[in-house]
C-alpha cells in the first residue's frame, strides 16, 4: 500500500497517540507540561553523596522519592556539564560531558532512568549564548582553525582618543567591565556578555547554529523531556556589516558607575529580532521528538526583558516557540504589596499572554534572593499557593517549599564571580548570588544533612537546626505540609482546566477561584494584613455553598478538613488557605 506523505504523517501521529495512551496515564504524555510542577535543582547545593562538600547527581537521585512525594512533575537541573566552574557550570567546556564533581554520564543515565521509573521528568539546562574559554571550539577559534574561525564574536581593536588600540566598542559585560577581551594568540578581541571565561558564540555563523542543534538532539536522544534555555535575549549582537564594519558604541543610560552594565542602554546587544527564529527552530526539533518519543518536549526560555518582547518567544502566529519564564512575581511583587497590587501583577501576565498559550509562575531561582528573604517568611505560603493554583506551569526553586532564607556568606567565603568582580569587601553582597545558593536543609544533623564532608562549597546557613525538611515533615503544620497539600490540589481537574477568577475583597484579601463544570471548585484565599478577617464569597455565584479546607498555611487557624459556608470564612492574619467545594461546580 502506498501512502501520501500527509497520510503517512497522520498514521504516525495516531500511532504515537496510541502509544502515548497505552504507556502513559491519562492527561500525561502529550499534555503533561501544560500544568507541570517544575522543581529547580541547583546541583551543587542539593545533596552531596560522596562527602566532598559539593552536591552531585547521585545525591539528586537519592532524593527523587522526596520530590515525587512533594508532587513534582519534572526537575530542571542547573548545568551539570564539564566546566571550569568560573560561573558554576554556566561556562561549559563540553556540552556532551558531565562535570566530574557531579558524577559521570552513567550516573546521569541512572538518574534519568530512576526519575522515569517513578514518573519525574528531567529538563536539561541549555546554555547557547556562550561556552567556556576552555572549550575546544574556543581554543581552535583563537588559533583560526578554519572550521572554528567564526564560532565566536571576534573583532579588531580600535584606536581610542588616547592614540592607543583598545576594545572594538564601549560594550560592558553583565558581570562588569569591558565585554571585550584581547586574545594575544589570535591578535583580536572576543566578546563576552558575561565572564571573560564565557566567550559569546556567533549565531551569524551557520556552523554554530548547526552545532547547537546537534546538542539539543544529543540530550533528546538520551531521553530528556526538554530544556531551560539560558540568557536567550543576549544571543545576538548587531551585524557590523550594517555599521560600516564596526561594532557601534551603546548609548549612556545616565548611570554613574562606568564599569557597571547598567551604565549603558543595550540596543545593540540585547533583544535582537534574529533571536526569535532560532528559538522557533529549536521548537521544530523538539516537535520531531514528540513523534519519536511519544512525549511532549518542553522548552522554557530565560530573558529578563519587557513583556511585549517576552511574549514573542511563545511564537509568531505561524511558528511555535517556547514558554518564556514569567518573572513578574520576582520584579513586581514587594514585601509590602497589597492584594490589589498583586492582582494587577497576575492580570498583567494573563493579559499580555497570547490566547491559547500556557502561563507559568516563578517565585525564585539561583540568581535571586530567596522568596522568604525577599518578601518575608510570612508571605511564603501566600506566594507558593498563588504559583500553584494559577493556570499553567509552576516553577519552584529548591527550598521554597520549606521557606529557606538566604544564608550569610562572608567576603572570604564568597564564590559568585558577580560578587568577586566588584572587588569590594564591603558592598560585594549587593551583587552576590551565593546567599541563595547555600546548601539545602534536609535535617538538623551535620551540614544540614547535605553532606558528610568536613566543609561544604558554600557555608550552610545557620538557621538549619530549626528550618529543615525533617522538622517540617514531623510537625503538624509547616510550609512543607502546606506546599504539598496545595501541590496535590494542582492535580485536580478544576486547577488543571478550570476558568480563573481573581478578585480583591479589600486591600488585604485576594481570592483566586478555579472552576470547571462537573467537578469540585478550588478557591485560594490570601490575607495580607496582620489582622484576622472574615471573608464573604457569596458574590462568586457559581461557587457551591459549602467548602472544605484542603490546605491550611502556617498562619491559619482554620484547619484542614474543616467545612465552612462560603458566606463566612475566617481567614487569620497572613494566612493562605485553599478550599475545595464539597459539591461539584456549576
Ligand atoms: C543566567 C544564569 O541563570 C546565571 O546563573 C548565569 O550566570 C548567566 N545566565 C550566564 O550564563
Ligand atoms: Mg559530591
Amino acid at each position: 500500500m502506498i501512502f501520501s506523505k500527509a497520510q503517512h504523517k497522520m498514521r504516525l501521529v495516531s500511532f504515537v497517540a496510541l502509544l502515548a495512551t497505552a504507556t502513559l496515564v491519562a492527561g500525561d504524555g502529550l499534555d503533561w507540561w501544560k500544568t507541570a510542577l517544575i522543581y529547580q535543582i541547583y546541583p551543587r547545593s542539593f545533596k552531596d553523596s560522596d562527602g566532598d562538600g559539593i552536591g552531585d547527581l547521585n545525591g539528586i537521585k537519592s532524593k527523587l522519592p522526596y520530590l515525587k512525594d512533594l508532587g513534582v512533575d519534572a526537575i530542571w537541573m542547573s548545568p551539570i556539564f564539564l566546566s571550569p566552574m568560573y560561573d558554576f557550570g554556566y561556562d561549559i567546556t563540553d556540552y556532551r560531558q558531565i562535570a566530574p564533581e557531579y558524577g559521570t554520564m552513567a550516573d546521569f543515565e541512572a538518574l534519568l532512568a530512576e526519575a522515569k521509573k517513578i514518573g519525574v521528568r528531567v529538563i536539561q539546562d541549555y546554555v547557547p549564548n556562550h561556552t567556556s574559554n576552555e572549550s575546544e571550539w574556543f581554543v581552535k577559534s583563537t588559533k583560526r582553525d578554519p572550521q572554528y574561525e567564526n564560532y565566536y564574536v571576534w573583532a579588531d581593536g580600535v584606536r581610542g582618543a588616547d592614540g592607543l588600540i583598545g576594545p572594538p566598542s564601549n560594550w560592558i559585560s553583565i558581570f562588569r567591565n569591558s565585554a571585550w577581551e584581547y586574545s594575544p594568540t589570535r591578535g583580536q578581541y572576543y566578546l563576552h556578555q558575561f565572564l571573560i571565561g564565557q566567550p559569546d558564540l556567533n549565531y551569524r555563523e551557520p556552523k554554530v547554529q548547526k552545532e547547537m542543534k546537534d546538542v539539543v538532539r544529543f540530550w533528546l536522544d538520551k531521553g530528556v523531556s526538554g530544556f531551560r534555555v539560558d540568557a536567550i535575549n543576549v544571543m545576538y549582537e548587531v551585524d557590523p556589516k550594517n555599521f560600516g564594519g564596526k561594532y557601534p558604541d551603546e548609548p549612556l543610560s545616565g548611570g554613574t558607575d562606568p564599569q557597571d552594565y547598567e551604565y549603558l542602554k543595550h540596543p545593540y546587544t540585547k533583544d535582537l529580532d534574529e533571536t526569535y527564529n532560532v528559538v522557533y527552530d529549536w521548537r521544530d526539533i523538539l516537535d520531531e521528538y514528540i513523534e519519536k518519543q511519544g512525549e511532549y518536549k518542553f522548552m522554557v526560555t530565560e530573558a529578563y526583558t519587557d513583556l511585549d518582547l517576552m511574549m514573542k518567544y511563545y511564537g509568531n502566529g505561524q511558528r511555535n516557540g517556547s514558554i518564556p519564564f514569567n518573572f513578574v512575581f520576582l520584579g513586581d511583587i514587594k514585601n509590602q504589596s497589597n492584594a490589589r497590587e498583586i492582582k494587577l501583577v497576575i492580570d498583567k501576565w494573563m493579559t499580555f499572554m497570547p490566547s491559547g498559550k500556557v502561563a507559568n509562575w516563578v517565585n525564585g531561582n539561583h540568581d535571586q534572593s530567596r522568596l522568604a528573604s525577599r518578601l518575608g517568611t510570612d508571605r511564603v505560603d501566600i506566594m507558593n499557593m498563588l504559583a500553584l493554583l494559577l493556570p499553567g506551569v509552576t516553577c519552584t526553586y529548591q527550598g521554597e517549599e520549606i521557606a529557606m532564607t538566604d544564608g550569610y556568606v562572608s567576603w572570604q567565603d564568597t564564590k559568585d564571580p558577580q560578587a568577586c568582580n566588584t572587588n569590594d569587601p564591603i558592598n560585594y553582597w549587593k551583587k552576590s548570588r551565593d546567599p541563595n545558593r547555600t546548601p539545602f536543609h534536609w535535617d538538623d544533623s551535620k551540614n544540614a544533612g547535605f553532606s558528610t564532608g568536613n566543609s561544604t562549597w558554600l557555608p550552610v546557613a545557620d538557621n538549619y537546626k530549626t528550618l529543615n525538611v525533617a522538622a517540617q515533615m514531623n510537625s503538624k503544620k509547616s510550609h512543607y505540609q502546606f506546599y504539598k497539600d496545595v501541590a496535590a490540589l494542582k492535580k485536580t481537574k478544576a486547577v488543571r482546566e478550570g476558568d480563573l477568577d481573581t478578585r480583591t475583597f479589600s486591600q488585604s484579601i485576594l481570592v483566586l477561584t478555579r472552576l470547571a463544570p462537573g467537578t469540585p471548585g478550588v478557591v485560594g484565599i490570601v490575607n495580607l494584613s496582620d489582622k484576622d478577617e472574615t471573608v464573604d464569597l457569596s458574590s462568586l455565584k457559581l461557587l457551591p455553598p459549602q467548602l472544605r479546607v484542603a490546605a491550611s498555611g502556617v498562619d491559619c487557624k482554620l484547619e484542614t478538613g474543616t467545612t465552612v459556608n462560603k458566606n463566612s470564612i475566617q481567614v487569620s492574619a497572613h494566612c493562605a488557605i485553599a478550599l475545595q467545594s464539597v459539591s461539584n461546580c456549576c
